[in-house]
């Protein structure tokens, strides 16, 4: 198969098969090595590159991106950081000027995604960074070296146009939710790709033959968000980045919460979709949207059917989903002011969470009379609280009212122990979000980042 995309500014035609990474290629078939593989996975940033399309540029990791997803869009490798005569580009200069390289080994990709933020004209340079791991620096020199260049010019070789390509493929990239519907129906034990940042991991990491696969990146119909008046509906295949930009002010603890999603080269390229479907229990965006009421719209052919996105999650790894059935959309109320998302993590930034708690409780006159509470990482789905939530309803709002209610939890979960968290830390975590939530709803600083000594 035949993928054409511009590289450094230069266009390429490949021959290559349907999850070649665009790391092994770079690195092993052009010999372009200055990006690096550090994780293979997604979590190091490494392996960034500058990818544009007509919705504009974004850092990605090579090592989970195939190949097919490039077709007619623009890439840019650290080596066509610099301009094409060599003058460095001011990012590279200044991670000189301030000392933000040691060992070396991260600085590609810290160049890039520092040179993709200065394109943007973002200036929030610890989440954009967020996903660039560095061992020597300790970031302050990195973080210093970003913000000197804020003003600086970009540099017009930057400007990627990416390729409008006439000419069908055959890449298995059906351009329309129809088209996908049909060839799903076709090929009903096929896997769809969506982001990559699940599958592209049962390939470098599982070394997985994938047989038939779709990718979603060109049906650009699963890619809008809808204003329905009191609700947006959701395509499955929007990315978190542009979920995060829709929420940011509907839903702020949502969108705070996703600000913590992966980082941002997997937000780039994760879908809201391919987390639901995946059906992980730790997954982040189900607790949430089930505590929104969020509904779920499932598509086989021509037939649809919607359900509430808690009755999709059936067990471990099983899901109210048939052969050649796929996620369509999730449609989400505009306005649930009392909701908040909190996710508990090891590690602040791009880390999977231990427990994520979605809450939201309505009280009217001191009385609580609507809850929806879910859970990730507290049973085998992301789960909703029933008996934590009958313990609230027609209680006052009280401080005791969410002390009893957390006995509650007990009925609800029997958490498993793993890496990320013991079975009891995990009921006690859990307990916590409820206090928190009551404190957070009273105003009082509950943030990590607001607590000051
Ligand atoms: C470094 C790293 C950090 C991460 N951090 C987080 C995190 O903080 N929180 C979190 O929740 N997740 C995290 N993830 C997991 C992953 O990013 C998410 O689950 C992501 O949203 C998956 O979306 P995708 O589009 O990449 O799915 P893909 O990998 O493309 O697909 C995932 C699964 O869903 C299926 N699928 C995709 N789209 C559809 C559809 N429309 N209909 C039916 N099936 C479909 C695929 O066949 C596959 O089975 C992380 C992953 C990585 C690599
Ligand atoms: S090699 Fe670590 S993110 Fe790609
Ligand atoms: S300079 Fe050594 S890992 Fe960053």
């Amino acid at each position: 198969m035949n993928v054409t995309f511009l590289l450094n500014g230069e266009t390429v035609e490949v021959d290559t098969h349907p999850t070649q990474t665009l790391l092994d290629w770079l690195r092993e078939d052009r010999r372009l090595t200055g990006t690096k593989e550090g994780c293979n996975e997604g979590d190091c940033g490494a392996c960034s590159v500058m990818v544009t399309d007509d919705k504009g540029a974004r850092a990605l990791n090579a090592c989970i991106l195939f190949l097919p997803q490039l077709q007619g869009k623009a890439v840019r490798t650290v080596e066509g950081i610099a301009a094409p005569d060599g003058t460095l580009h001011p990012v590279q200069q200044a991670m000189i000027d301030h000392h933000g390289s040691q060992c070396g080994f991260c600085t590609p990709g810290f160049v890039v995604s520092m040179a993709t933020a200065h394109l943007g004209g973002r200036t929030d340079h610890n989440d954009v960074l967020a996903g660039n791991l560095c061992r020597c620096t300790g970031y302050a020199p990195i973080i210093r070296a970003a913000q000197s260049v804020e003003a600086s010019p970009v540099p017009d070789h930057m400007r990627d146009t990416p390729l409008h390509l006439a000419k069908k493929t055959q890449i298995p990239a059906p351009e329309t939710s129809d088209a996908l519907a049909d060839w799903y129906m076709a090929h009903p034990e096929g896997t769809l790709i969506a982001g990559a940042t699940d599958v592209g991991l049962w390939v470098t990491k599982d070394f997985r033959d994938l047989g038939d696969v779709a990718f979603l990146n060109r049906c650009t119909d699963l890619q809008q968000i809808e204003d329905q008046g009191d609700s947006l509906r959701i395509g499955a295949a929007v990315t978190m980045t542009d979920v995060l930009t829709a929420v940011r002010d509907l839903h702020p603890s949502y969108a705070e919460m996703i600000r913590r999603y992966g980082s941002d080269q997997v937000r780039n390229a994760a879908t809201i979709g391919g987390n639901i479907a995946n059906g992980s229990p730790i997954g982040d965006n189900p607790p949430a949207l089930i505590a929104m009421g969020a509904t779920l719209h499932l598509r086989r052919g021509d037939t649809r059917r919607d359900m509430a996105l808690e009755d999709f999650f059936i067990d471990y790894g099983k899901q109210d989903r048939h052969p050649g059935e796929f996620v369509e959309a999730v449609t989400i109320p505009k306005s649930a002011p009392a909701l908040r998302c909190y996710k508990l993590s090891k590690r602040f930034d791009q880390d999977i969470s231990a427990v994520c708690g979605g809450l939201n409780i309505t009280a009217q006159d001191g009385t609580i009379t609507d809850a929806r509470i879910a859970f990730g990482g507290m049973a085998g789905t992301p789960k909703r609280a029933a008996s934590t939530e009958a313990a609230l309803v027609g209680r006052p709002w009280s401080f005791e009212t969410i002390e009893d209610a957390a006995t509650a939890l007990a009925q609800d979960f029997t958490p498993l122990s793993d890496m990320r968290a013991s079975a009891s830390y995990r009921m006690e975590a859990a307990k916590g979000q409820l206090r928190r939530y009551f404190h957070d709803l009273d105003s009082q600083p509950t943030n990590v980042l607001e607590v000051r000594a």
